[in-house]
């Protein structure tokens, strides 16, 4: 069943109901400025850090769900209602809303009065820009009266949460004409403020919270609304918010437009005030003047559509399957651009006070979006390098406000190094800024003490073989990408955290996975050594990886599948000796991809065991058969109930290691198979099962153990997403950045006919068209470059021009 449907003209996804299965949201924002929109309107902002820089509150797994955002009401004669449904939840004659790239639209009418809503953060700006349309649709006069809505956020969203013997205390607000400022801790050490404004004259506002609600009502029944007058209340510690009463008369088939803005400022410390205890409000000012119309509004909204549609020009698919187009044009490049912003901060199964940016999430992330906007990408890669230490081990995360790696979600992981060299070689194939190398990054963001970005390369590769096994496997440290499998943990007290318990000394514990990762990134740094003609590096390391990979083939094989690890005492995991956990999907993925059992036929084997065990309808699961107990040697994997998360769940990331993998023995039919189980353009028909956004990827879908098989959670922030983009547009349609210019390798279904993908790169832009007439799944037969045969298959630099691209397969 479906809730709405794709507009890929407008690239929208259109919601034709407000009572979708799960609050189907958007982001705005993708510079400094973000904010979370739900399809109801509920949701929040914030200024570059969830966590500690929260501009306006909201309350997680609130009842009923989705509580509090940006509302507008509508009191029409005592009629009240929302165009967004929410908070009031009267029925509309019309609701439709639209989430497109960066901005969100709402249309909603009732008994002859509609009302138009665009949301979207100007390009450069930090605030949310609110246009309303109010018109009367019906044919007599309207006198009605508009009221806003947000209620501010003490900027830390963590103490804002908790600490209210304090914070019932602190509020503070100015009013001035239609502008209400939020100045909480502006007299003491805050540079900031936000403000809430509108660009027309109000009858009345209100600033605190229980005068504009009643300490007794819902957000769905404010007693100013229903009254029809706020009441110049003015805010004095308890709930700052802003609230404008806005009169509108209308006759029939007039429309009126009114321009909110929802804005933060900061101010350097000799500009603070205007005179003692006010605020210097000239840089708000001077965002509401550029809205103050709305072809201000029209302006910067042309804006962002157009820098999405360059954004986005930089790879477009042209095929038959119109799903496909949609995923590759539009909806995974703009989910990478939100993973790469937010990491795994903020959504709406993320709270934004519990993780900050992660050292292997971001960096996985830039590899789908490091062709948007590769210089953003350059930038993280050194802010995130920044919080190696000098042995090679990271911070498992860091703070985007202060760029400060922190151990508050556990520290230790083996494989996190690893994922540095690989989001940095992707960013130098990409750009071929081997500069990048040289840069000095500083160890623990100690500026003291720095090293070249090379440096922090190799002691990421060091990390691994420091940290070696009895059977020269890679130790596991505290976990690898898997969080939950706790080797060393050894847990028994109830709500312990798994991640940040000290490990217990001693154990052997090692990492079939990181194995795989080794070898596969290992061989990057390889290429990347010659590259620049570090050969004595090149062979070093080439002489590590020979080693892990008979590593692997000797110890980290099972007979028909690669193992998983060995546990503190070294007892095989994901072997078939177990009585659960037989078989994992991870290693099966990353080995392969890095080439290890190709030749001899493991791979094919461990790819057909992944196939027949772990397969379901809805996406590959992460182990089998799922853990019914709990273990504790293996700890938090064994916490699930069968079929969730990191037991037996579907974790989607790990679903486009087996279609990469899928792609290295050349079995094209099965690698998109794989791709398209999990990619929500193919899932929209079953939006009643799988509940969340048809337009991004979840992290996880309910395995075939759990009660609730198919239906997924936590969407947005997942690796998925950059690894499904990577997946379709680098190994399954085979258009890969490399050193030496662009590879065109791709490993397609035998039936598809062709597809063009226009790819621009280096500077130059390549028309590639693919043709399939023999119907192979891979091989590339010929390859004509601007009409000129060519050796190989990669296409040479030209850094400039249109180049057109000829390639056939057979
Ligand atoms: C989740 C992971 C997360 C980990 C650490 C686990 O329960 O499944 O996604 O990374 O906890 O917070
Ligand atoms: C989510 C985390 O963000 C990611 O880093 C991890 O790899 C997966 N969970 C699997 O545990």
């Amino acid at each position: 069943m479906r809730f709405g449907y794709f507009d890929d003209a407008n690239r929208e996804y259109v919601i034709t109901t407000p009572q979708t299965p799960y609050p189907w949201i958007n982001y705005l924002g993708s510079e400094e400025f973000f904010g979370l929109i739900s399809n109801t309107s509920g949701g929040y902002a914030f200024y570059k850090d969830a966590r500690l820089r929260r501009i306006t509150r909201f309350r997680y797994n609130s009842v009923p769900i989705d509580n509090g955002g940006r509302y507008f009401y509508i009191n029409d004669g005592g009629d009240v209602w929302s165009h967004t449904w929410k908070p009031v939840k009267k029925d509309l004659t019309f609701y439709e809303c639209r989430h497109g790239l960066g901005y969100s639209t709402f249309i909603g009418e009732r008994n002859g009065v509609r009302v138009e809503q665009l949301a979207f953060v100007p390009k450069g700006v930090n605030a949310e820009v609110h246009r309303l349309k109010v018109k009367n649709t019906s044919n007599t006069n309207k006198s009605i009266k508009l009221f806003s809505f947000i209620e501010f956020c003490l900027w830390d969203a963590q103490d804002d949460a908790t600490n209210f013997q304090r914070n019932f205390s602190t509020g503070e607000v100015e009013i001035q004409g239609s502008a209400i400022y939020h100045k909480t801790e502006y007299k003491e050490r805050r540079n900031h403020y936000a403000f809430y404004s509108v660009n027309a004259p109000v009858a009345a506002y209100d600033t605190d919270r229980d005068a504009f609600i009643g300490l007794y009502n819902g957000f769905e029944a404010p007693d100013s609304v229903r009254e029809g007058a706020c009441k110049n209340s003015v805010a004095s510690g308890w709930s700052p918010i802003a609230a404008h009463q806005v009169n509108i008369e209308l006759a029939p088939g007039e429309e009126k437009i009114l321009i909110f803005i929802l804005g933060y400022v900061e101010n350097p410390d000799e500009e603070k005030w205007e005179s003692k205890g006010v605020i210097n409000k000239a840089p708000a000012q001077a965002i509401m003047e550029r809205f103050e119309t709305n072809e201000g509004v029209e302006e910067a909204f042309k804006e962002l559509k157009a820098n999405w549609s360059s954004l986005l020009s930089h790879y477009t698919l042209q095929s038959d399957d119109e799903k496909l187009n949609r995923m590759v044009n539009i909806w995974n490049p703009y989910q990478c651009m939100v993973t790469f912003n937010m990491s795994r901060s903020a959504s709406y199964f993320e709270s934004g006070i519990g993780r900050g940016m992660g050292f292997r999430d971001s960096n996985q992330d830039l590899l789908g979006f490091v062709h948007q906007i590769p210089e953003r990408a350059r930038e993280r890669i050194l802010d995130i390098a920044a919080t190696q230490f000098e042995d090679g081990s990271c911070y498992h995360q860091y703070q985007p406000l202060t760029k400060k790696g922190n151990n508050d979600i556990g520290s230790g992981f083996n494989d996190d190094p690893l994922w540095l060299i690989l989001g940095t070689t992707a960013y130098i194939k990409e750009t071929g800024d081997f500069g990048i190398l040289e840069e000095k990054v500083p160890f623990d963001n100690d500026e003291k003490n720095t090293a070249s970005l090379f440096e922090h390369l190799k002691v990421s590769f060091n990390h691994v073989i420091n940290h070696l096994g009895p059977h020269g496997l890679p130790l596991i440290g505290r976990a690898d990408w898997n969080d939950c499998l706790n080797l060393n943990c050894f847990s028994t007290t109830p709500g312990e955290s798994f991640q940040t318990t000290e490990n217990q000394a001693g154990g052997v514990a090692e990492s079939v996975f990181i194995a795989g990762m080794f070898v596969y990134i290992g061989n990057e740094y390889i290429t990347l050594c010659k590259e620049i003609g570090y050969e004595e590096e090149a062979n070093r390391a080439q002489v590590e990886v020979d080693k892990m990979k008979k590593a692997v083939i000797e110890h980290g094989y099972d007979g028909e599948w690669f193992l998983r690890a060995y546990d503190f005492y070294g007892n095989k995991i994901g072997s078939n000796e177990n009585e659960e956990g037989k078989i994992f999907i991870e290693p099966q993925g990353f080995c392969i991809m890095g080439g290890i059992g190709v030749e001899e036929g493991l791979a094919e084997k461990a790819l057909h065991s992944v196939a027949e065990r772990l397969d379901t309808a809805y996406g590959i699961v992460l182990n089998n058969p799922a853990f019914t107990k709990y273990y504790v040697e293996m700890g938090e994997i064994s916490t699930y109930p069968q079929g969730y998360k990191e037991n037996a769940g579907i974790f989607c990331h790990n679903n486009p290691w087996i279609a990469c993998a899928e792609t290295v023995i050349g079995r094209g039919d099965r690698a998109f198979e794989v791709y398209k189980k999990i990619a929500p353009a193919y899932l929209e028909d079953i939006s009643d099962i799988h509940k969340t956004e048809p337009y991004v990827y979840s992290q996880m879908i309910a395995g075939k153990d759990a009660v609730r098989h198919g239906e997924a959670k936590n969407s947005w922030l997942t690796g998925t997403a950059a690894w499904n983009f990577i997946t379709i547009s680098q190994w399954i349609l085979g258009i890969k950045p490399d050193y030496k210019g662009l590879k065109v390798d791709p490993c397609i279904p035998a039936d598809w006919k062709g597809y063009t993908v226009t790819r621009e790169f280096k500077g130059a832009l390549y028309e590639i068209t693919i043709s399939n007439p023999h119907h192979v799944c891979r091989g590339v037969k010929e390859m004509l470059v601007d009409g000129k045969k060519i050796e190989g298959n990669t296409i040479p630099n030209f850094t400039e021009g249109t180049h057109k691209v000829e390639v056939t397969l057979g």
